[in-house]
């Protein structure tokens, strides 16, 4: 992982912190200066060890369900007020459906669910850390995760599909609209990466996953990790990217050959 001072002095939260690529990024980001990471999950017990871990003068756990509006709105209230501003928003909390669906047998049920995290939910987070930036003339920098799923169709999984292309939506409407407030806003688009929801999904350990995954990446010679996807939040993140804004950075390895 870099270590440096890309983020000194900065403030951020982290939806989805509690685990996989949140996790990867807040201790990235505590390493490179950041004077607050504010982890925002629904996992209260692996979101507090994640705060302790990144060390107790920079992390801090609040419970924060994404489907709900208030609760989006008083993490980044609750974030301003203790440390005086909020300057990146990383919104990444989300979830896959228990079923592997094709459309045929799409469950609305699931579907609405999953909606409602993976592009309700950044939508929210968007807007909030927005208007907070915008109240206190932060030239703040928002990036969410998307997935390779937000510019291609897969064989399966119709609901995430939906949902990702999404998010891709929400960063190229909200990343022209937030310009002239001087805000940018980004996304990362991993491939598959073995975090526990996707080993979930599988059913499958890492290892497993990995293999199964790695075919189909034309770069070879290296399996994709939290930690890379890391790396590019942090660029996104961070003064590197000033001009980089409504951009859906790929990590994936070459994998849509866009
Ligand atoms: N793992 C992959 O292969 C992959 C690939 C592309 C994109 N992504 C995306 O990356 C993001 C992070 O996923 P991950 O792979 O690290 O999985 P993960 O399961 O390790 O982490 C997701 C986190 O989101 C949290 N979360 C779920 N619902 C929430 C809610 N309602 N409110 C707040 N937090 C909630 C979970 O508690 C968990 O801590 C997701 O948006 C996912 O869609 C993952």
């Amino acid at each position: 992982m870099s270590e440096g001072k890309k983020l000194q002095g900065k403030v951020a939260i982290i939806t989805g912190g509690a685990s996989g690529i949140g996790e990867a990024t807040a201790h990235l980001f505590a390493l490179n200066g950041a004077r607050a990471v504010v982890i925002a999950d629904v996992q209260d017990e692996k979101g507090r060890k994640v705060a302790e871990a990144i060390g107790k003068d920079v992390g801090a756990f609040v419970h924060c369900d994404v489907t709900d509006e208030d609760q989006v709105r008083s993490t980044v209230e609750w974030t301003a007020r203790t440390y005086g501003q909020l300057d990146i928003m990383f919104s990444n909390a989300g979830i896959v459906s228990e079923s592997d669906q094709t459309v045929l047998d799409l469950d609305f049920s699931q579907m609405d669910q999953l909606i409602a995290i993976n592009a309700r939910g950044a939508a929210a987070c968007v807007k909030h850390a927005a208007r907070d930036m915008v109240e206190r003339r932060v030239r703040g920098s928002i990036v969410c995760t998307a997935s390779v799923a937000a510019s291609t169709g897969t064989q399966r999984r119709t609901d995430y599909v939906m949902s990702k292309h999404a998010v891709l939506g929400l960063v190229r409407a909200a990343s022209r609209q937030l310009g002239e407030h001087g805000i940018r806003v980004n996304c990362v688009s991993p491939y598959a990466v073995a975090t526990p929801l996707l080993c979930r999904s599988h059913r499958k350990e890492a290892e497993e996953v990995e293999k199964a995954f790695e075919p189909m990446v034309p770069l070879k010679g290296i399996v994709l990790q939290v930690e890379h996807v890391a790396e590019a939040v942090l660029f996104l993140a961070s003064d590197e990217s000033v001009f980089v804004s409504g951009h859906d950075l790929v990590v994936d390895g070459a994998f849509l050959g866009k």
